[in-house]
Parts: C-alpha cells; sequence; structure tokens
C-alpha cells in the first residue's frame, strides 16, 4: 500500500511569493515528501534551492522539460509556481509524461491552451488540480454546505471583491514596483493583469460557495494609461436570473488581500472576509444576524470538522492551502492504491476551474474593450 507520495516543484525560488507557500502548506501533510525541482529559470538561483530545500543536487534540473523526463515515472506529482505564461508549457510536459500537476492559477494566457491541459488530462486519467487556494478555508466550505442545504433560500444577489493596493506604485512618475514586475506586462501575463490575478479567484469563489453559473457579464477595467488592467468592476447575471457585482483591484491603497464575499438569499445571508477567514456572518430574515467561527458553536454541516486547530486559534492562508493539497493527496494516494476517491477527496479546483477562470477574464476584457457591452460566458 502506498502512503507516501513524492513531488517536484517548478518555480518557487528561494525569493519567489507562492512556492514558499506552497511547500509550507505541504510542509504540513506528512505523506508528501519534496525531491525534485526547476526552482528557477536562473542556474544560480537553482542551486542555492538545493541546500535550501534539503533536495539531492543531481535532482536538481535546469529546465522543466528535462525534469520532466527525467523524473517521469519516479514522482507522483509536480507543483507548478512559475508566473502565468510558464504555466502552460510546464503542464503539458508533465503531463505528457505520465505526471500529476497542480499548478498556479490563471490556468494559461488562452483559452485554447487551458482546454488542451483539460483534454490532455482526461486523455491521461491524471489529476489536475489549480491554486484557487480559498476554497482551502473551512469556513468557504461551511458556507457551500449551508447554501446547498437551503440555509438561505435562493440566492438573489452577490457582491464580492479583492482589493489590494501593491501597484499603486505604478501610477506615480517614478513607477517604483521593482519586484516581479511580470504581472503588468502583456509578454508574461497575457491580456489582463488584475482580473487573471485577483478576478479569477473571486470568480471560482462565488461558483464554488454559491453554485451558481455566470450567464452573460459586462465590465469596465481600468488601466490608468498603463499595457493592462489594474481595477476592473464587473455587473454580472448568473443562469438562475440573479445578478452580481464583483470588484478587483490592485491599487486599492490600503487594503491587503482583501476579499469580501457578500451573498444574499430569499431567506437569509451569508458574509465571509479574507481578513478573518474563521468567521462567517450569518444572518436568517427577521432575525438578529450571528457570527459563526471555526470550530465554534452553531456549525452543523460536516465541514465544520474540517479545523485543525480549536476555536479562537487561527488557521489562514497557509493552511487553506494546506487543505487543497490534503484532497489532492488523498485522491492521487487512493488512485495509486486502486481505490475509488469520494467526493471529499475531490473537492478541489480541478482544470475545469482553471479553464473557467480563463474565458472569466477573456469575457471580462472583452466587455471592458467594447463599451461595457453584455458578453455571454460560456
Ligand atoms: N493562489 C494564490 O493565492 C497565488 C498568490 C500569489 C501568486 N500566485 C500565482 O503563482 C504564480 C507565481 O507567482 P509568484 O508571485 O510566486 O511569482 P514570483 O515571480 O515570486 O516567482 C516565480 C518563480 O518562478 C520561477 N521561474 C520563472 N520562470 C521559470 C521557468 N521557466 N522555469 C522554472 N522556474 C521559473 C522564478 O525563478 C521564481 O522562482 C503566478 O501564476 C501567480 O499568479 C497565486
Amino acid at each position: 500500500m502506498v502512503r507516501e507520495l513524492k513531488y517536484g516543484m517548478v518555480g518557487g525560488d528561494l525569493k519567489a511569493l507562492i512556492g514558499e507557500c506552497h511547500r509550507k502548506a505541504l510542509g504540513l501533510d506528512p505523506r508528501a515528501k519534496l525531491v525534485c525541482g526547476c526552482f528557477s529559470a536562473v542556474d544560480e538561483l537553482n542551486d542555492e534551492c538545493a541546500e535550501a530545500y534539503h533536495v539531492d543536487k543531481a535532482r536538481v534540473y535546469y529546465d522543466a522539460e528535462k525534469m520532466a523526463e527525467a523524473e517521469a515515472g519516479k514522482i507522483d506529482f509536480v507543483s507548478i509556481c512559475t508566473p502565468n505564461f510558464v504555466h502552460y508549457s510546464v503542464a503539458k510536459t508533465f503531463l505528457e509524461h505520465g505526471i500529476n500537476v497542480v499548478c498556479e492559477k490563471p490556468l494559461t494566457l488562452k483559452v485554447e491552451e487551458a482546454e488542451e491541459l483539460s483534454r490532455l488530462a482526461k486523455e491521461k486519467n491524471l489529476v489536475f488540480a489549480v491554486d484557487y487556494c480559498y476554497s482551502g478555508y473551512v469556513m468557504c466550505k461551511v458556507m457551500k454546505q449551508m447554501i446547498a442545504r437551503g440555509d438561505i433560500g435562493e440566492i438573489i444577489s452577490v457582491n464580492a471583491d479583492y482589493m489590494e493596493g501593491c501597484f499603486l506604485e505604478l501610477l506615480s512618475e517614478k513607477e517604483q514596483v521593482n519586484s516581479r514586475i511580470w504581472r503588468t506586462d502583456p509578454k508574461y501575463s497575457g491580456i489582463s493583469n488584475t482580473c487573471a490575478d485577483d478576478g479569477t479567484h473571486v470568480e471560482h469563489l462565488v461558483h464554488y460557495v454559491t453554485g451558481l453559473k455566470i450567464k452573460r457579464l459586462l465590465a469596465t477595467a481600468d488601466t490608468f494609461g498603463k499595457k493592462l488592467d489594474l481595477n476592473d468592476n464587473i455587473i454580472l447575471e448568473y443562469e438562475n436570473g440573479a445578478h452580481g457585482a464583483y470588484w478587483f483591484s490592485q491599487v486599492a491603497c490600503g487594503s491587503p488581500n482583501e476579499i469580501n464575499l457578500r451573498i444574499y438569499g430569499t431567506k437569509g445571508s451569508l458574509e465571509w472576509h479574507q481578513t478573518r477567514p474563521d468567521e462567517v456572518r450569518f444572518a436568517r430574515a427577521g432575525e438578529a444576524a450571528q457570527l459563526l467561527c471555526r470550530a465554534g458553536d452553531g456549525i452543523d454541516v460536516p465541514a465544520g470538522s474540517l479545523a485543525r486547530v480549536p476555536f479562537g486559534h487561527p488557521e489562514g492562508y497557509y493552511i487553506a492551502i494546506a487543505n487543497i493539497y490534503r484532497n489532492v493527496i488523498d485522491t492521487i494516494l487512493k488512485l495509486k492504491n486502486g481505490e475509488t476517491p469520494t467526493e471529499e477527496d475531490l473537492d478541489f479546483p480541478d482544470v475545469e476551474t482553471g479553464v473557467s477562470g480563463v474565458k472569466f477574464y477573456y469575457a471580462v476584457m472583452e466587455s471592458a474593450q467594447n463599451n461595457s457591452k453584455w458578453v455571454d460566458v460560456e
């Protein structure tokens, strides 16, 4: 019986942002061991990582394709933590070598690329997860189950935003944004910056929690004279006829990766904020609102039992990512041991989620560039 998985990483050098979060999240799971990587496109940075991450130097590669070739049959999955423009080619090569993939978002720069990855993963019968990590928060899972049970009735309105101020400096004359500038360069980020980067998190999270599907949308995208969007406002119509409003901004001074989700139904409402991820405000029509707290009283849906630390001790971002990985690992282990993964095991954002994200930011950009016309979303 297989009990431990070996994984490799592409991207995630010592200075990178998200690779470290993946390694820390995976470090919370004794069933996964980092054994190889192509941590950077820069050779010296790669070499430093071997020592820092306790990876055998012989298994540190200067090219992701060579890594896939050499590690086929030796690793159980790869975590791709590179900038957006690298996701497609790297994911494709690992799939072609029969290796399960966990990839960062947005999945690709083009819809056709995302669809090709989806086709390939299915054809090869491989697990493919996309790190839309906010759905890993226990209280998002609690909201999802409460909504599915009918606690707030039929959803009639959604209001969601993702605000940060990380690119405000781009608007100043000095433009001193010095690190990881790839995000605002179309060569590396494709047709969208803020919507692809942050907006797709919201698109996924709302769908995950509510089950609503977007029918059409209209949008504005502010570039402030720069190459890509930095501030987007969107009105959406869902397939059930309800409307929603999303706002994504990377020039919102003073806002620290705030994601705010407000969902209104015919019988009540739910409200969640990523800066206080262990709490959900729940209101039933005609009653005073109550604060539900992770691992606290009054949560009677199964997701309530997923908390890892007791009431009052914060969990947070690393554990949200670890929760995604826990299910990915459960799924891969079961498949390797000839068992069938359960619905709970399969509760992670999959390659189709990645495809939806890419279609979403294409629709937003199409509307914004065409006088905010309504655009159907597939
Ligand atoms: N899920 C989330 O909450 C979240 C948060 C931040 C970033 N991200 C996503 O993670 C990805 C990486 O973002 P980041 O902020 O860590 O970027 P970063 O610039 O900090 O790190 C990118 C890493 O990729 C490496 N790299 C670049 N090209 C490579 C190549 N060809 N082969 C191997 N390594 C290569 C760099 O050396 C670096 O280690 C992006 O797609 C971003 O959208 C997701």
